[in-house]
């Protein structure tokens, strides 16, 4: 599949299979978060990647799923998501104006996991005392983002909004969601 077409089929997946994401995979996945541009190239992000069954259940309860729809969005018992990757800022490298490299990393995280099969979800609504207790982070690092992997075992649906950005599941369980239209948001040469 090419970019483009990865890019238009990537969905947050919520739902995952009991099925391990091989160790070589987390690293191919990171190693595309290495990868994103960064701002003046200072690089302030490294990454946790969590496998371990034990520390994968301590983190589940610090996440917070799919607001909206709350609780139907969030993972049922047995498809939890089979690894993390939790996303620090080196504060020290840069206290703040981290947050585009941030999203350039996630982005090209999830991107680069979905072309092997897997799905995420971004989180942010995280306890990050808890994740960063769990994890034995040191204080000079904030934990600022949480992707959650798997495979999947849901097929989210792309629809047009229709006046609402609240993502939505049918009586199937299927989630939609709304996208607002390329002629709705682009401009050419001005606005409007
Ligand atoms: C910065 C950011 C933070 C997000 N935080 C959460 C979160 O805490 N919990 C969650 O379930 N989804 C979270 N999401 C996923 C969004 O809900 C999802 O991207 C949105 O509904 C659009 O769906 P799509 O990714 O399939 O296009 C987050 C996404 C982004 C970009």
């Amino acid at each position: 599949m090419g970019i483009y077409e990865l890019i238009l089929r990537r969905r947050t997946i919520r739902q995952f299979q009991p099925v391990p994401v091989p160790r070589s995979v987390l690293e191919k996945i990171v190693n595309a978060g290495r990868l994103a541009p960064s701002a003046g190239n200072l690089q302030p992000l490294e990454f946790v990647a969590v496998d371990d069954d034990e520390v994968r259940a301590a983190i589940f309860p610090c996440l917070r799923w799919a607001a909206y729809i709350s609780p139907r969005g969030d993972p049922m018992p047995g498809q939890e998501p089979a690894a993390y990757i939790i996303c620090l800022v080196n504060l020290r490298v840069r206290e703040k104006g981290y947050e585009h490299d941030v999203g350039a990393a996630m982005e090209n995280m999830t991107l680069a996991a979905w072309e092997e099969g897997i799905g995420s979800c971004w989180l942010i609504s995280v306890d990050r005392k808890k994740v960063a207790e769990i994890l034995a982070i040191p204080d000079e690092y904030r934990v600022d983002s949480v992707l959650a992997l798997g495979y999947p075992a849901e097929n989210p649906v792309a629809e047009d909004f229709r006046g609402s950005v609240k993502y939505w599941k049918d009586e199937a369980g299927v989630l939609h969601v709304p996208k607002r239209s390329l002629k709705d948001i682009l401009h050419f040469n001005r606005f409007g």
